[in-house]
């Protein structure tokens, strides 16, 4: 399942589904000097295809063939590997293919006009649509002056779909792509590269898209159908189902020197800055075979003891979750499965200093739905959301706390402590739970505080604003301790960030705020404290998010003064080409990243 960051219900309209427009004329790539400064020209130019509200994307009602499905990646350094298959597995790969392509066709003459939300127009307009990969570009222009402390590299994963899409598409069905801003003793550095993983690589391969998509595709007969092919391909020996299906598009994590692009639909895998400040995959990354199923996007290291606490998860057989625990130096300590009554949706976590809190909500897994052309992905409203409270160190689920919380769905949890006999949750309450998948409704985000009472077993919930909030981040040195400021996207108008708040988690104001102005769009804050000074004040640091101009086509990473009182921005780097809107990033230090295994 990829990440559930910012849901991706813009509008409620249905159009049908389009031909890749490959021979689209090329208008922003000609208004936009970021568009023509991409040094690596692929075999389709997809920045034909970006448009703005404005424009339009034409329309047809056919599957594409091979020759005219959009590659929008393979530079010239990284050709598909050839694969040695024998004669009777190329033969029943062809074969798969034909039966593939018929099969879309017949679905996608059945299905148009699409819902919005998994129509590759709908979700893929504007600045979500992909860009090419860009070797690394240095000596960027920076307005205003960088501040000291920024001496490292800021990462941003997103979706970025190597191919354009030929049927039901959704956001998060991309694959993952690496944005870096590398900052080296006053030159900074652009670079964005996939994260080759293996879907990745046989796609490239084979010149189109066939792996199912988890939320666009696993619907009804057709994720069924998309299913079977998959596993006939791995039966046949065509396909390695070992390697997973992952798109490592959400998260990112630097742990025990390595750098991990995450999404909860597979293992880790293992990406590194290089010399040069470009970007490079290493591999599948399961932790030296101690990982044996998917993790969560959102580990939490503790930036006290370097230990990595994470969640893994299993949609098809119990236990259904996992809870795990690595030291520092990366050997699991811990896993403790989690019974649940049922497989449910868990993108987030929380970690106090003395016990981890894990949801159970109201999104579920019932795969038994798509064999009534259903969606496995089912919200039960009967179900009443609850959070697990266990010590950290636990060995046995019987030490885990069950606590009820009615109303409530976290797709984030952004941190938790203690207060007396009290677990205290920060995350952003969504309204629908299920806004990701439906259309219809305008959804909230609330900025919300939960309290667990363990000796009770009751719980408290509390609204902290009436701003659209999600994806926000604090000061990364207290993980699991109290924390006073919360830094967030503003989702408005949904989905887009239109600016950036700071919240006061004691009153709920918003205490600063920034907007990025007129037809100006952004994503995820991260904070970078400006000293490991342990008496520096909680905000003394600064805020890195990308911004987009629609209007200019520009984007740039914007440096903003997280303690001062209209988050000043401090300075302004302007970047070589066009950045998509995005999920997580985070600050990597030079000294912590020249520590990498
Ligand atoms: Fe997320």
């Amino acid at each position: 399942m990829a990440c559930i960051d910012l849901a991706v219900s813009r509008g409620s309209s249905v159009r049908k589904v389009g031909t890749p427009s490959s021979r689209l004329s090329s208008e922003y790539a000609v208004r936009s000097p970021q568009a023509v400064a991409v040094p690596r020209k692929t075999n389709f130019d997809h920045s034909k295809l970006y448009t703005t509200e404005k424009q339009q994307l034409k329309k047809s009602s056919s599957p594409s063939s091979p020759s005219d499905s959009p590659c929008l990646t393979t530079p010239a350094s990284a050709k598909p590997a050839k694969k040695h298959l024998n004669f009777a597995q190329r033969l029943a790969e062809k074969v798969l293919d034909t039966v593939e392509r018929n099969l879309e066709s017949r679905h996608l003459r059945d299905e148009s006009p699409l819902p919005s939300t998994v129509d590759p127009h709908v979700q893929l307009e504007g600045n979500f649509y992909p860009v090419d990969e860009s070797a690394a570009q240095h000596g960027l222009e920076v307005d205003g002056t960088l501040p000291a402390c920024l001496h490292g590299v800021y990462v941003r994963n997103g979706p970025n779909p190597q191919f354009f899409p030929t049927g039901r598409h959704h956001l998060f069905d991309g694959d993952g792509m690496l944005h870096a801003v590398t900052f080296d003793e006053g030159s900074v550095s652009y670079a964005c590269r996939y994260t080759r993983t293996y879907r990745f690589r046989e796609e490239e391969r084979c010149g189109r898209a066939f792996f199912p998509k988890p939320i666009g595709e696993l619907h009804g007969y057709g994720g069924v159908a998309r299913l079977l092919m998959y596993w006939t391909r791995s039966l046949l020996g065509i396909l390695d189902a070992s390697q997973g299906m992952g798109m490592a598009n959400a998260g990112l994590v630097f742990f025990n020197g390595r750098l991990l692009a995450i999404s909860e639909d597979d293992i880790p895998m293992e990406v590194r800055i290089t010399e040069e400040n470009d970007i490079e995959t290493v591999g599948r990354y399961d932790f030296h075979g101690q990982l044996k199923h998917s993790m969560i996007a959102h580990p939490k290291i503790d930036p006290d003891t370097g230990e990595l606490f994470s969640l893994s998860y299993n949609v098809l057989s119990a236990p259904y979750l996992k809870y795990l625990i690595f030291s520092a130096d990366g050997e699991k300590k811990a896993e403790v499965p989690v019974t649940l009554p049922e497989a449910a949706m868990t993108h987030d976590f929380a970690i106090t200093k003395n016990f981890v809190v894990i949801p159970d909500q109201q999104i579920v897994f019932r795969l038994k739905e798509m064999l009534t052309g259903g969606s496995p992905v089912v919200l039960d409203g009967t179900k009443v959301p609850r959070f697990g409270v266990m010590p950290r160190y636990a060995t046995s689920e019987e030490e885990l706390q069950w606590i009820e919380v009615p109303d409530c769905f976290f797709f984030h949890l952004y941190n938790a402590w203690e207060e007396g006999d009290e677990v205290v949750v920060i995350g952003s309450s969504m309204t629908p739970a299920d806004i990701i998948f439906k259309t219809s409704e305008v959804p909230r985000a609330t900025l919300t505080e939960v309290r667990l009472n363990r000796t009770t077993g009751l719980s408290r919930k509390r609204d902290l604003g009436h701003l659209n909030l999600e994806v926000g981040k604090m000061n990364p040195q207290y993980v699991g301790v109290q924390t006073q400021f919360m830094y967030l996207a503003i989702v408005e108008p949904w989905p887009k960030v239109s600016g950036l708040a700071k919240m006061d988690l004691q009153t709920g104001e918003v205490v600063a705020r920034y907007n990025y102005g007129p037809n100006r769009f952004g994503g995820e804050p991260v904070f970078v404290p400006r000293t490991s000074d342990p008496g520096a004040a909680e905000d003394d640091g600064f805020l890195l998010a990308f911004m987009h101009d629609e209007d200019s086509g520009l984007s740039e990473l914007l440096v903003l003064d997280a303690a001062s009182p209209s988050l000043q921005p401090v300075a302004s780097v302007k970047l070589p080409s066009r950045v998509p809107y995005g999920f997580h990033g985070a600050f990597i230090p030079a000294d912590e990243l020249s520590r990498r295994a």
